[in-house]
């Protein structure tokens, strides 16, 4: 960061829940944040372009946090979310209700989220508004969603979490920052060439799992749409949303194309020991672009019992400065 100048501009084309984004905007930079994910996108939004609550007038000026108590204490409905991602759904082409979320939380969810399309459909809310109210209820389903880590899977027991009740929580915001910011949707490789920026921060997926597939059900509490639901997960179609960096055959064009194609010379990559890629061929890859240096940070690594993996998982941070 020391080589990029006080309130220039950083790139977060991956930005996942836009943490790294905000935490960018706090030290007074202007941030181009993106992700191919519509969740993801919804918090950077929220993240970036918000200093403040909106004033929700179309809904008689009523203050944010009783916008989110109304929510709260809706009467539950029996609806998309009821039906495909909790026990009380019926058994479908020999595919048993999926145990995602209890039916009382579900049924919660479908009643909030379609307060707020009534709401956005009849004019009476913004589409800021409407965002930070999907953003606040991605975060409140995630809280009480009953898997292990992510959506590829219900569990087949419900976790202590699962069992309480969903609660829209106010999102606290920092005023006094910058807002001039700009959050896109859509692949980096393909974005790339119409972006300037300072310095640009990637963070890309590592593995082979597909994001897009393994938060099915955040891109449909933000889309707010009823997609086919298939198979024992309920996946949503997502192949629009797949990731070039989860594929060995892909991954080096992507990365070669946001390098030569964005005009920016100063580049940041988070990567893992376990990534696709290893240490000597993301260097030999990012050699073709630049001058690489880089740093290792060890972490404890979260493993089961009968892990063959070691006890540290070794994450490295790339810098490429074009050529
Ligand atoms: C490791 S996460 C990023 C985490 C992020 N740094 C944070 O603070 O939460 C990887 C992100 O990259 C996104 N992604 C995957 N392929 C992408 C691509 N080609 N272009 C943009 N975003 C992509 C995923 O949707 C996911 O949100």
């Amino acid at each position: 960061m020391e080589h990029t100048p006080a309130g220039g501009t950083v790139a977060d084309l991956m930005c996942g829940t836009g943490s790294v984004s905000e935490a960018l905007k706090m030290k007074g930079f202007r941030v181009i944040a993106a992700d191919v994910l519509t969740f993801a996108v919804l918090h950077a939004q929220v993240r970036l372009l918000l200093n403040r609550a909106p004033t929700f007038q179309g809904l008689d000026s009523m203050p944010y946090h009783c916008v989110l108590e109304q929510l709260n204490l809706l009467p539950v409905r029996n609806e998309f979310f009821t039906r495909e991602f909790s026990p009380a759904g019926p058994t479908h082409q020999g595919v048993a209700p999926r145990k995602y979320f209890t039916e009382a939380n579900a049924s919660k969810i479908d009643a909030i989220r379609l307060q707020i399309k009534q709401w956005s459909d009849c004019g009476l809310i913004t589409s800021a508004e409407k965002g930070l109210l999907l953003h606040d209820l991605v975060l409140a389903a995630n809280k009480v969603a009953n898997i292990a880590g992510t959506y590829g899977h219900f569990r087949s027991t419900w976790s202590s979490t699962a069992l309480r009740p969903i609660e829209m929580v106010p999102t606290i915001f920092i005023s006094g920052h910058r807002t001039d910011h700009s959050v896109l949707q859509g692949p980096a490789e393909h974005l790339a060439q119409s972006l300037k920026a300072d310095l640009c921060y990637l963070d890309p997926p590592y593995m082979k799992r597909q994001y897009a597939a393994n938060y099915h059900i955040l891109e449909t509490l933000a889309r707010l749409d009823e997609p086919a639901a298939n198979g024992v997960s309920g996946l949503r179609p997502w192949r629009d949303q797949h990731s070039a960096f989860c594929t060995k055959t892909n991954i080096r064009a992507a990365f070669g194309r946001i390098f030569s194609t964005m005009q920016c010379n100063r580049f940041l990559i988070s990567y893992s020991e376990d990534g696709l890629l290893s240490l000597g061929q993301l260097k030999s890859l990012f050699e073709e672009y630049g001058e690489v240096s880089y740093k290792c940070f060890s972490y404890p690594r979260f493993r089961s019992n009968d892990s063959l993996l070691s006890g540290t998982v070794t994450e490295y941070l790339f810098q490429v400065v074009k050529s």
